[in-house]
Formats: structure tokens, C-alpha cells, sequence
């Protein structure tokens, strides 16, 4: 095969310091895998950030290209399983931590990462649903094993977030009535469009409270924060309610008892998007491509080229985020 040369985002460690910028490598370099794969669209998520600013629980070795979504044309399979020119979306497992990531215009994965476009669904759709969508429709897969609308309330915190913004719109879609706790007082209206039908906000729910349980309000919940707040959530949640937990932005530590679950029958449900196996991802991403799809998803995508990739990373981590971030990696 030719030599292919191309652009890609690239994180070097100076000392203390991590820096990313936009350089050009070959094909030769990504690592040996069975899958290459042409990356049109990438999408920009909590952890991508976490890589690209040195941090060693997410990307080992530096340099590095960070993005753990991906999805473009197939180019080259050594396996029956993709044909050249077939359409594959790549997220999630060791993509973009330590394995070159949806920065760059070309990734070479193993085949077993990847799955089909589903044919209802643009690239762009997928990236903009990307592993904070699929995070949040694994999220309300789980809930909805037990949960239905008529059981009540489902609040969603980190609501302005990429995760909490499409578990937010999927809830809705399916007929819940949902309480979004947002920390963006200009963006309440933003949460409505959604379909939230309250937004309490974030300073007025995230105080410790010293109580182990509080009035039950909701029937279920979905964080994406951690911390006071998934705490609060949990004590505010019915008899035999369910709450998902996926997220640390607020804090990794909870500081609970054990009441909720033994007097209420409250069930907590961790989310690992990472390594979800593949035959429910597939449930998932086809889920979202047709009963679940979302009509207002172009309402939380800003699309970004390679040079405001930087900025948004900071605006990640300082948890000015609203909605999701596409990077089109043809610009
Ligand atoms: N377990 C998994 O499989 C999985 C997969 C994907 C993501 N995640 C995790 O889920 C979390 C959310 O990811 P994301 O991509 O949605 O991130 P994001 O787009 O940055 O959204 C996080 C949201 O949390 C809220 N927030 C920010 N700082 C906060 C703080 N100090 N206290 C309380 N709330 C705060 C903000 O929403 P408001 O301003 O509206 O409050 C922010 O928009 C991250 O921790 C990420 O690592 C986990």
C-alpha cells in the first residue's frame, strides 16, 4: 500500500506540561492491527480531555492521539468481517488511551472494536451520539429494565453535560418526566428543549446532607457526577428505585449508609461504557439508530475543526461543556 500521510492531534509531555498540537504522521507509525480505518467525524468527551492533559490513569505514554471515538470508512480489513468502503463506527475500549485515537485522520484497531454504521443513522449522528450517548443510553437501558414513566420522576445530574444532555433527550423521548440538575443557570432553557420538564439547580441539591435518607422524590436517576450529589440523588429515591452511576466530575467518593438500600430497596447500577460487551453495544447503537432515535440531536452538537480542539479541551475540564462536541477531521 501507498504511504498514507495525514493530520492528527498529537499530546507531547515537556516536563510537567502536556501539550497538543496538530502535526503530520504516516500510517506506518498507528499501531499493527487489523482494521484501518479512515476517520471522518470524532467527537470530543470528558476523557479525551483527561488524556490530552497528561493524566496517567487514562494515557500511559506521551506522545500520544487522543480521542476515544471514532467513526469513518473501512480502508483496509484483514477479516471477512468489514469490507473496504463499509462505514464503522470505533469507540470506547483501549481507543484513544493508549492506543491512537479519533484525533487523527486514520486509526488501525482490532476489528473486534468496531461495528457497522447502522443504516438510519448519518456519521454525524453517531459522533454526536458518540461514548457520552452510548454511555447514556446504556444508562437508560439499565434504568428501564425496571423503571417505567408511570413509576415517576428520573432526575439526571451533569444535565447541560454530553452524557446527562442525551440521557436527558432519551428519557424524555421515551416518555419519562425528567428533573435536570444543571450548574448553567443560562442554559435551564437548553435542558426544556431537551425535554426536562424541571431543572433544580446544581448548588441548591449538591449541599452534604447528614441525614441518610431524604423525601423520596424520584423514581430513578442517572448521574454523571459523583459525589454530594449522586449521594443526594440516592436518598431522595423511592422504594425500589433505581439510580445509574457513571461519572466522577464532582468527586469519586460517596458518603452514604446503607438505609437507602435496606429500608427502600434502592438499587445502584454502575455504567462501564468501555468495556460493555459488544452484543449489547450493538442493542444500543441500534436502539439509538431507530425507536430511540432523537430528533433534536443537532440541537446539542457544535461542530469543531483540528484548531479549536484545544480550547474546547479546557472548556471540558472546567466543566463548560454544553452538549456534544463533533471534530471534523477533514478541516
Ligand atoms: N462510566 C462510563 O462508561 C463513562 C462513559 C462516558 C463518560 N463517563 C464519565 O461521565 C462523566 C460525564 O462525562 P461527559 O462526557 O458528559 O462530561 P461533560 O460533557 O464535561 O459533562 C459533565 C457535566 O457535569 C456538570 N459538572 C461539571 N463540573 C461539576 C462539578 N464540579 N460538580 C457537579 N457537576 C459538575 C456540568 O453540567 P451542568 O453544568 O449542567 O451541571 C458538566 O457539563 C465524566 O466523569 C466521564 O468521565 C463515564
Amino acid at each position: 500500500m501507498e504511504q498514507i500521510i495525514f493530520k492528527g492531534f498529537i499530546v507531547e509531555e515537556h516536563g510537567d506540561r502536556f501539550v497538543g498540537s496538530i502535526k503530520t504522521r504516516s500510517v506506518s507509525e498507528l499501531p499493527e492491527n487489523d482494521l484501518l480505518v479512515k476517520v471522518r467525524y470524532s467527537s470530543l468527551n470528558y476523557k479525551d480531555a483527561l488524556s490530552a492533559s497528561g493524566n496517567k490513569g487514562v494515557t500511559k505514554k506521551y506522545p500520544h492521539t487522543p480521542g476515544i471515538d471514532a467513526v469513518g470508512t473501512v480502508v483496509s480489513s484483514d477479516t471477512k468481517k468489514f469490507r473496504e468502503n463499509e462505514k464503522v463506527i470505533v469507540t470506547s475500549y483501549d481507543l484513544g488511551m493508549n492506543t491512537d485515537g479519533g484525533f487523527g485522520q486514520y486509526i488501525r484497531v482490532p476489528s473486534d472494536w468496531a461495528i457497522k454504521l447502522p443504516e438510519e443513522m448519518s456519521m454525524k449522528e453517531s459522533m454526536i451520539i458518540g461514548t457520552a450517548g452510548l454511555t447514556a443510553a446504556m444508562s437508560v437501558f439499565r434504568l428501564t429494565e425496571n423503571i417505567k414513566p408511570e413509576h415517576g420522576k428520573i432526575v439526571v445530574s451533569g444535565a447541560t453535560g454530553g452524557v446527562g444532555s442525551l440521557s436527558v433527550a432519551i428519557l424524555a423521548k421515551l416518555g419519562f418526566n425528567v428533573s435536570a440538575i444543571s450548574g448553567k443557570k443560562e442554559d435551564h432553557d437548553f435542558l426544556f428543549k431537551l425535554g426536562a420538564r424541571e431543572v433544580i439547580e446544581r448548588k441548591d441539591f449538591e449541599q452534604e446532607n447528614t441525614r441518610p435518607m431524604m423525601k423520596a422524590c424520584f423514581a430513578g436517576g442517572i448521574d454523571t457526577v459523583g459525589g454530594s450529589i449522586l449521594d443526594n440523588i440516592i436518598k431522595s429515591t423511592q422504594p425500589m428505585g433505581v439510580v445509574t452511576c457513571c461519572g466522577n466530575v464532582a468527586s469519586e467518593k460517596l458518603n452514604l449508609t446503607v438505609f437507602p438500600f435496606i429500608l427502600r430497596g434502592v438499587s445502584i447500577i454502575g455504567i462501564d461504557s468501555q468495556n460493555y460487551p459488544m452484543e449489547y453495544r450493538e442493542v444500543v447503537w441500534n436502539k439509538l439508530a431507530k425507536d430511540w432515535k432523537l430528533d433534536n440531536l443537532m440541537k446539542v452538537c457544535t461542530e469543531i475543526s483540528f484548531a479549536e480542539l484545544s480550547e474546547n479541551i479546557d472548556l471540558i475540564l472546567e466543566g463548560k461543556i454544553k452538549g456534544r462536541i463533533v471534530l471534523d477531521l477533514e478541516t
